[in-house]
């Protein structure tokens, strides 16, 4: 349907927080004619003073322009919005780069694509102060046709990567990419209570640890490349090694009087693949208890 669209698209916004402000500024910064709509009123008033036209109602918005795109607090306030505006969604595409679960991704997915419009969700990979510079970048799933046909306003927010036909997918990704956030994250602050404890500050310690962490990202692509493979054999680090190292930070970090609750269940995974009889594998086997099918 859209894939015949031709010629600058017509934009909406729904929901103008933090995100929502950033992607209409940048679509109106690049001379689209947006439209915006936002819950509480106040919100668009800095749009408007770049040019946005602003709407009375979600389906006003929807009414307004051949490209939707949402962004508000959860996937069922996207339903709320969208739902009486159902008749005038057919021919349209919506993108939604609302942050929710595959489970609502495809949920709603099927609603919008029952309505006549075509639906691409999206995982948004930038904080509003950097959407639209080169380090932001977008995973889309969903419509491809859809897609392809709005790229050039879309890439405007970011770098787009279109990661499959299943609406669910980048919300799949998404879950993934930031679980390994988390992670980080975790570390993080572990890291610097431990340090903490024998007066290191964290402004003191973390320019070693993004030394090393940095490296240590580089190492990702090859344990990945082993994990795809299946295959183990290393002569970089072992799980043994690991699993030595991991249990004298433990040890370290509850002599200091700290819960180890964050990395024990890692030292968790290296004992299970050790007993399991894989001491001299590759660290990243771990996954595989994990997975439960070592
Ligand atoms: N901020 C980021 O860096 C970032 C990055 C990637 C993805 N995201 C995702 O983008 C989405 C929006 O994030 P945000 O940072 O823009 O959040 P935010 O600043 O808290 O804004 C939330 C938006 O949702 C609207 N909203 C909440 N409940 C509503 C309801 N019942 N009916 C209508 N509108 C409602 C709010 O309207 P009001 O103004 O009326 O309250 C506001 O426009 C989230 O899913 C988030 O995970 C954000």
């Amino acid at each position: 349907m859209n894939a015949t669209h031709t010629g600058p698209a017509t934009i909406s916004v729904l929901g103008l927080g933090n995100l929502g402000q950033a992607l209409a500024g940048t679509f109106l910064g690049k001379g689209h004619r947006t439209t915006v709509w936002n819950r509480s009123a106040g919100k668009a008033d800095r749009l408007v003073a770049q040019g946005a036209r602003v709407a009375d109602s979600p389906s006003a918005a929807v009414a307004d322009a051949d490209l939707v795109v949402v962004a508000v607090l959860d996937y069922a306030t996207v339903r709320e919005l969208l739902l009486p505006a159902a008749d005038g969604l057919a021919g349209r595409t919506v993108v939604n780069l609302t942050t929710g679960t595959p489970e609502t991704a495809r949920e709603l997915a099927a609603w919008v694509t029952d309505q006549g419009a075509a639906y691409v969700d999206g995982a948004v990979y930038a904080v509003p102060q950097t959407v639209g510079t080169a380090s932001a970048f977008v995973l889309y799933s969903g419509d491809e046709a859809a897609y392809r046909t709005y790229r050039p306003a879309l890439d405007l927010l970011g770098d787009g990567v279109f990661v499959g036909a299943a609406p669910e997918l980048s919300s799949v990704y998404d879950t993934a990419v930031l679980s390994g956030m988390y992670g980080l994250f975790a570390g993080f602050f572990q890291a610097v209570a431990l340090a903490g404890t024998e007066g290191i500050t964290a402004a003191a310690l973390t320019p070693q640890l993004v030394r090393w962490l940095a490296g240590a990202a580089e190492a990702l692509p090859g344990f990945a490349d082993e994990i795809d493979r299946g295959e183990y054999a290393t002569t970089t680090s072992t799980l043994e090694i690991n699993q030595v190292g991991l249990r004298n930070i433990l040890a370290t970090t509850e002599a200091q009087g700290l819960p180890t609750d964050l990395l024990s269940p890692l030292l968790r995974l290296f004992d299970d693949q050790v007993n399991a009889g894989h001491a001299s594998a590759s660290l990243s086997r771990a996954v595989e208890s994990l997975r439960g099918d070592r």
